[in-house]
């Protein structure tokens, strides 16, 4: 298939270019779209058709239920059956941002969007080219992360075109994603508050403004308890081909240890760089979590091109957006963590 890039900046939105994309939506086909989180791969969330089509772009596991995107809460009627009053307080205050959450789905989402689940995950982005996309097209938009599965979430049109040219009808071309991990999932199924997947938004905030908030144990360990709430977080994810092993410690023991291994590289903070003498990447400065998530994906993309047969990450903290940090290099170590 012949991929169309279209260019669309936050600082100059063209509504021609818009509809273009909006009218590819509404016909059935799949564009890719820059979200402040990471990019999405859409489909209009009442077809199951292109829905269908978006699994099989991404080589994505059946089982493995998608994020539906509004423009407004009128589109939250047509998604969701009910909204609890805990998902008001937070769509009052963290949306249009990065936050998902899962709710009872509505009858007009077809049943493939969340894998035969009878709910559904929303979110209602801050990028204001997702929101002219979602309005122009006149409908919600299911949208997974644009990577092939496995790989990496897409932070740049770069990465998006390395992995999704010749897979969809359009590919739009826009800024570099602020966020830099994907949204924060919360269930709010049957009056519980569970946190599935940290992100954007963080704990700290969900507490603020509904109280407690239970951590799924799938957001810090591989146990599969039962029955699996976040089907997402199964899965060995956002890895580089290189194997990767996760570090805590402090600067100098993460240095002293890198050091002392043959054919390493790291994944590592700013100050960790002048310690090292193996090659490295940066993915932050160790007390910024905002400019971890920002360069996190980017790092474990350009791990690859180290050379090394096997690649340490610098833990970060896990508090604020570290913890999401924290979770995604989990993944990408498939839980092989040393505590110096
Ligand atoms: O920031 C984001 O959320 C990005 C952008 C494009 O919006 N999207 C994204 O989608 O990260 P994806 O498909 O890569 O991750 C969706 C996550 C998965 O962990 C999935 O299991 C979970 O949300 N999820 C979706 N629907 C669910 C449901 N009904 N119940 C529980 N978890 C659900
Ligand atoms: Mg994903």
């Amino acid at each position: 298939m012949k991929t169309q890039l279209i260019e669309i900046y936050s600082a100059d939105i063209d509504s021609g270019r818009v509809e273009a994309v909006a009218e590819c939506l509404r016909g059935g086909g799949l564009a890719v779209i820059p979200t402040e989180t990471v990019y999405g791969l859409a489909a209009s969330a009442f077809d199951s058709a292109a829905v269908a089509r978006i699994f099989e772009a991404k080589g994505r596991p059946q089982d493995n239920p998608l994020i539906v995107h509004i423009a407004d809460m009128d589109m939250l009627a047509d998604v969701v059956s009910e909204v609890p009053k805990a998902a008001l307080r937070l769509a009052e205050e963290y949306w249009p941002g990065p936050l998902t959450m899962v709710l009872p789905r509505g009858k007009k989402i077809p049943p493939c969007v969340s894998a035969g689940l009878d709910t559904v995950a929303v979110r209602m982005p801050s990028n204001p080219v997702a929101r002219a996309i979602i309005r122009a097209a006149g409908c919600p938009l299911a949208a997974p992360s644009a990577n092939l599965s496995g790989s990496p979430s897409p932070t740049t049109a770069e990465y998006v075109i390395a992995d999704m040219n010749g897979r969809v009808e359009q590919i739009v071309v826009s800024d570099d994603c602020e966020v830099g991990v994907e949204s924060t999932v919360i269930s709010l199924i049957g009056g519980q508050k569970r946190l599935l997947r940290p992100g954007g938004i963080t704990l700290e905030q969900l507490r603020s403004v509904i109280g407690e908030v239970e951590v799924d144990r799938s957001v810090l360990s591989d146990e599969i308890v039962g029955n699996v709430s976040s089907p997402g977080m199964k899965y060995k994810h956002y890895a580089p081909r290189t194997r990767v092993v996760l570090l805590e410690g402090d600067a100098e023991e993460f240095a002293n240890y890198v050091n002392r291994q043959t054919n390493a590289a790291a994944i590592c903070f700013e100050e960790d760089a002048p310690l090292l003498a193996a090659p490295y990447v940066v993915y932050g400065s160790r007390d910024d979590d905002r400019s971890q998530a920002h360069g996190i994906f980017t790092a474990l993309r350009r791990a690859d091109e180290l050379g090394a047969e096997v690649i340490f990450a610098h833990s970060p903290a896990r508090s604020g957006v570290g913890l999401a940090v924290y979770n995604r290099l989990l993944r990408a170590a498939a839980f092989e963590v040393i505590k110096l």
